[in-house]
């Protein structure tokens, strides 16, 4: 079940747990790059779910009074690498695993809030991630999701350590913002 809407302050957003029999998550389009057709198929086939409880994230969707405008996966990490990911000491972490903002408001202002659309969603996941007394915002990018790098690096987040992923299939790029 959906659950009810949840306002985002000084903006035209409000957000909630997705529901996965939304069919709007069958029509998921955030671009026809080969890093944005990845995303949206996470999402679309609700792979989110098949995770074990541990690793599990939620799955917020944002939207507008008459459109949805993005979605994005987050999980709580207790014990992440802190503050480098090659550093023993750890701290609690927001992990931000798939971000991904609708095709047609990609780039757009928000017209009701102070922003564009996929910064104010950063904005209410910092909030989430102070309430749940995190130190930062994690996340890994692909070194080839130029748009994404971009986006990250304009909204003050640090290059961290690459690594080699095998689940992913290459080498990943991560990226924090500490608070
Ligand atoms: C990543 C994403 C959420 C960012 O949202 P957005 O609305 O596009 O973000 P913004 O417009 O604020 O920022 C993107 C920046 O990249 C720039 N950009 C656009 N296309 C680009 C390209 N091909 N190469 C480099 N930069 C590019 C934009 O001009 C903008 O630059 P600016 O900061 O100087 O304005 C969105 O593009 C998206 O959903 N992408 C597909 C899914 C994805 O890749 N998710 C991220 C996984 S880590």
């Amino acid at each position: 079940m959906n659950g009810d809407w949840i306002p985002c302050p000084n903006t035209g957003l409000a957000y909630r747990e997705v529901d996965p029999a939304d069919p709007a998550l069958d029509n998921i389009d955030c671009g026809s790059e080969p890093e944005a057709r990845e995303v949206a198929d996470y999402l679309r086939e609700r792979r989110w779910r098949l995770l074990a409880d541990d690793w599990r994230p939620r799955c917020l969707q944002f939207g507008t009074d008459g459109a949805i405008v993005g979605y994005v996966t987050i999980l709580v990490r207790r014990k992440h690498p802190h503050p480098t990911k090659e550093h023993s000491a750890k701290r609690r972490y927001l992990l931000v695993g798939q971000l991904l903002v609708e095709r047609p408001f990609q780039s757009m202002r928000d017209p009701k809030g102070h922003a564009k659309y996929a910064e104010e969603i950063v904005g209410v996941l910092i909030e989430i991630a102070k309430q749940e007394n995190c130190v930062g915002l994690c996340l890994d990018v692909r070194p080839s999701n130029h748009r994404a790098l971009r986006f990250w690096a304009r909204l003050g987040f640090q290059e961290d350590t690459p690594y080699h992923s095998e689940k992913m299939g290459g080498e990943m790029f991560s990226r924090r913002l500490i608070f």
